[in-house]
Parts: C-alpha cells; sequence; structure tokens
C-alpha cells in the first residue's frame, strides 16, 4: 500500500479516535458498570473470593479480572466481537494484514510462529542472538538450525547488528533455507538494516520473521527506525508490555500485507498453544496501549522518553569515566558503562546505594531504558549518581563470572533429536568436549548460552557460574 494512503488512514482512526477506537476498553468499562451475577470462572467473583490482604493490593484489577467468552466481551481464538474489533484496529495501526493479541508474553507469539511455519529438518537461518523461545518453538517443530551470528561488540560484551552480507552469504551457499529468522532491535537497541535484509531475503525466496519485541514503540514516531512491517517482513512480534504501555506478558504477533504465511495456520498455531482462559485485562491493555500511543496524549509521551534520552545521551558525555553506546540506535535504550566497574557492580551499586533498578547487565555495562513513563527528574537524579559513581573508588573483587554468551556455537546434532535423546546430568568441570541437552539461556535477556546439540567448551563454563552439575547426551 501506498506510504502516504497509510498514513491518511491512521490519520482517519486518529481523528475518529473519541467515539470508538478502543472497542475492547469501551466494553470493559460497560462491563464494570453493568456487573452480572456470575456463576462462572474466575472463581474469585471480582475479588470476593480472594485473601482480604490480596483485595486491598488488587482490588480494582480483581473487578475486571476475567477471561473470555463471557459477558459480551468476545472471543480471543476464534477472535470475535470486541477483541476481533480491538485487533483489527491494531492492524490498522500497524499496516499489517492481521494482528492477533497474545496473553502469554512474545514467547507464545514466537513457539506459535515456530509451529505454523517450520516442520521436521525445516531448514531456518537463526540470529544467534535469538530469544529462547524462538528455539523452544524450533526444538517442538524439529527444524534444522543455521547460525547467523550478529556482529560482536566485544567492548561492550553485547551483541550488535546483524550484518546483510552475512545473511546473504549463508543463502548463498544453502539454498535448502527457506526461512530467515532474526531479532530487531537487540535487547540493548542495535538496530540491524532490514530493508536491505528483507531484499536479500526475497531474492532468495525465504520468509522472513522479525522478532521486534523490543521494537513496539518503533510504529508510533518517526523519530524511531522503522518496523520490519514497513519493509514487507512476513511476521512480526512485538512485546507491548515491555515499552509499549500494556500489561506485564501481553504481546502482538502481526503479518504484513504481503505475508507468505498462510493466516490459518498462525491462528491454529496460536490457539493450540495459548492458554484457554485469556486475560481481558491484559487484552484490554494492549487495546488501550495502542490507542494511548497513537492519541495526542501518548504522542506526547513518547516524544518525551526520546528527548529525555537525547538529554541523558548529551548530559552523559561530560561525566567522567562514564561511556554510552552509540550508532545505529533506538535512542530510548541507553547502554553504558563504567571505567573500573563491571556492569554487575555497577548495577548493584545503583540498586543498592542509590534504590534505582535497570533494566540488566552484561559484563561490561548496564541497560537503561528511556520508558514513556519516566519522567526529565528521573534522568537528572541517574545523572547526579553516576557523577557521584565515578568519582568513588570502587573497590571490588575481580569476578569470575560472564553473563552474555558471545560464543560461536559448534552444533553437532539436530536440536529436537538432542532434546530427546538419552542424557545425563554430569558435574560443569567435567562436561567440556560433552554434547549439551539442555537449553541454558538466563533471562534476561534469554539468549543461550548452550543448546541441545551443541559441544560444550573451556569457554562456556564462565557463563554457567549458577550451575553444578551439565544435563549431557548420554555416551
Ligand atoms: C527478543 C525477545 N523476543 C522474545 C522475548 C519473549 O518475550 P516475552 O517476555 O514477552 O514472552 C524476549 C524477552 O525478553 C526477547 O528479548
Amino acid at each position: 500500500m501506498n506510504k502516504n494512503f497509510l498514513k491518511k488512514i491512521k490519520n482517519f482512526i486518529r481523528i475518529k479516535d473519541k467515539n470508538d477506537n478502543t472497542p475492547l476498553l469501551d466494553a470493559m468499562i460497560n462491563y464494570k458498570k453493568a456487573p452480572m451475577v456470575a456463576f462462572h470462572i474466575p472463581g474469585h467473583n471480582k475479588g470476593l473470593g480472594v485473601h482480604p490482604r490480596f483485595f486491598s493490593l488488587a482490588g480494582d484489577a480483581l473487578n475486571i479480572d476475567t477471561t473470555d467468552e463471557f459477558d459480551n466481551l468476545g472471543t480471543l481464538h476464534p477472535s470475535t466481537g470486541a477483541i476481533k474489533k480491538a485487533q483489527e484496529l491494531a492492524a490498522i495501526e500497524f499496516g499489517a494484514k492481521s494482528t492477533f493479541f497474545v496473553t502469554g508474553g512474545s514467547t507464545i507469539a514466537n513457539l506459535a510462529l515456530a509451529f505454523s511455519t517450520t516442520g521436521p529438518n525445516d531448514e531456518v537461518l537463526v540470529g544467534r542472538n535469538c530469544h529462547r523461545s524462538v528455539l523452544t518453538g524450533l526444538i517442538i517443530t524439529g527444524a534444522k538450525v543455521n547460525w547467523i551470528i550478529p556482529k560482536k561488540l566485544n567492548d561492550w560484551a553485547i551483541f550488535g547488528a546483524i550484518q546483510p552480507q552475512d545473511i546473504e552469504e549463508k543463502l548463498k551457499h544453502n539454498r535448502n533455507i527457506k526461512l530467515v529468522w532474526i531479532t530487531n532491535p537487540t535487547y540493548e537497541g542495535n538496530v540491524s538494516d532490514i530493508k536491505k535484509i528483507a531484499e536479500i531475503t526475497k531474492k532468495y525466496k525465504c520468509s522472513l520473521i522479525v522478532d521486534e519485541a523490543h521494537g513496539s514503540l518503533w510504529n508510533f514516531s518517526e523519530r524511531f527506525p522503522k518496523s520490519a512491517l514497513f519493509y514487507g517482513a512476513d511476521a512480526v512480534v512485538h512485546s507491548f508490555h515491555k515499552t509499549a504501555g500494556a500489561m506485564t506478558q501481553a504481546s502482538m504477533l502481526h503479518l504484513s500485507k504481503k505475508s507468505s504465511f498462510d493466516e490459518e495456520k498462525i491462528k491454529q498455531g496460536l490457539k493450540l498453544l495459548h492458554t484457554t482462559s485469556p486475560s481481558l485485562l491484559l487484552l484490554t491493555s494492549l487495546d488501550a496501549a495502542r490507542s494511548n500511543l497513537s492519541s495526542d496524549k501518548g504522542q506526547k509521551m513518547l516524544n518525551s522518553a526520546i528527548d529525555n534520552a537525547l538529554y541523558f545521551r548529551s548530559e552523559a558525555k561530560n561525566i567522567e569515566n562514564l561511556s554510552v553506546l552509540e550508532g545505529d540506535i533506538d535512542v530510548t535504550k541507553i547502554f553504558i558503562k563504567m571505567k573500573n566497574l563491571n556492569g554487575i557492580h555497577l548495577e548493584s551499586i545503583l540498586e543498592h546505594n542509590y534504590r534505582i533498578e535497570v533494566e540488566s547487565a552484561s559484563d561490561e555495562g548496564v541497560l537503561i531504558l528511556s520508558n514513556i513513563g519516566n519522567t526529565r527528574s528521573e534522568f537528572e537524579y541517574l545523572l547526579k549518581c553516576l557523577r557521584e559513581i565515578s568519582q568513588e573508588n570502587y573497590n571490588y573483587p575481580k569476578q569470575d563470572i560472564k553473563i552474555m554468551p558471545l560464543i560461536d556455537p559448534e552444533i553437532v546434532m539436530n536440536l529436537r533429536e538432542a532434546y530427546f535423546a538419552p542424557k545425563e546430568a554430569i558435574n560443569k568441570n567435567e562436561a567440556v568436549g560433552r554434547i549439551s541437552s539442555e537449553v541454558i539461556a538466563l533471562c534476561p535477556p534469554g539468549i543461550s548460552v548452550l543448546l541441545p546439540g551443541e559441544l560444550i567448551k573451556e569457554e562456556h563454563l564462565p557463563y554457567l557460574y549458577n550451575f553444578d552439575k551439565i544435563e549431557v547426551i548420554k555416551e
């Protein structure tokens, strides 16, 4: 569809906003106003059946804690009523052919995608920095994984962007690969050239899935990179709960206008893997978040999240010993490191000395998210604390642990075969040279240290600091 036409449609919807822009939110407000006598699940009956202290903690939320099928709110699988309308509005907002709401997070969206687009021994090219849910999906289906290793930013101990030429090289040499599955942006905000990658996958007649879990905001501002939906990726996943203002576990799965995927199969996959009691509260939070981000108020919030991030980035330049990751990046994801402190130490100082909880730590630095809910004064406080920390002489002992596995994997067995093969648990130190039979991917960010079928090497050991025993294939 022509870009300007799409923009016009979106604007039209935004203007229409005030009346029927939030079908599910409206249905839930009406449900709360006009409750029925409930002889159905959930049995707590709007909170009456819960622990009194839990009621005082969560009261109002319990009042509307219900699942689909009841009270004319619609159903999720198949989608009907207000849920269906809310999904349709989301699809229009994202310029997608279809959008599906998911209450088990992007984990379920990824599982459903693997389930409905791959089968035993299908060859898939997967970014090594993918979330473990992608691999769980491929264990279920028995697809064969070929790795694409993103650029390693060793100074920061994180993965960077995926190089389009690396994808082309792999596809050129293995014509059996029919699906490319990558993560963009990375957890820390590095952005790959999706336009080029989409051109390459088209050239080699491959489908493209982009796990855009961390790019849910992109569609809502020209100040962000473009969503892969814009470049025609077949499917895109958004963890709306991560940054876009939906509740924890609420995600979206989109199929682009020209997606090569069979929509019915995707629906089947979602239906089979999804809970049969989806939380209406979570689904409503998706409808509300989408509408909020496109409203004037939401646009202001977005702009201030970006402005705050830019403000932080420019002020941080003047702090001695502090570095901020720059480059082709989503500016709201701010990855910083402090000279003479590793990421875990910096995270712990911020938390314990200053009551600042960051998103995550790597071996080198910490990730700070500039959220739509953060205020400028919170950034001022963070800057003040970092100035202080930069002047202190913290004397931490050197640790022999690592977090972000920047290892080149050596696959010696199919993922699924290895997962189901006879196994034994052995001491970690005896595991070098053996074949792993379990998924080890610590969260965050859920990137694999070891997978079933992978050779265990000496360099894995520092990442396995909290394991005494490792499950390996029985010899
Ligand atoms: C890239 C990526 N994809 C998928 C997921 C899974 O998302 P969720 O927590 O919504 O299930 C994560 C979670 O961290 C992620 O980082």
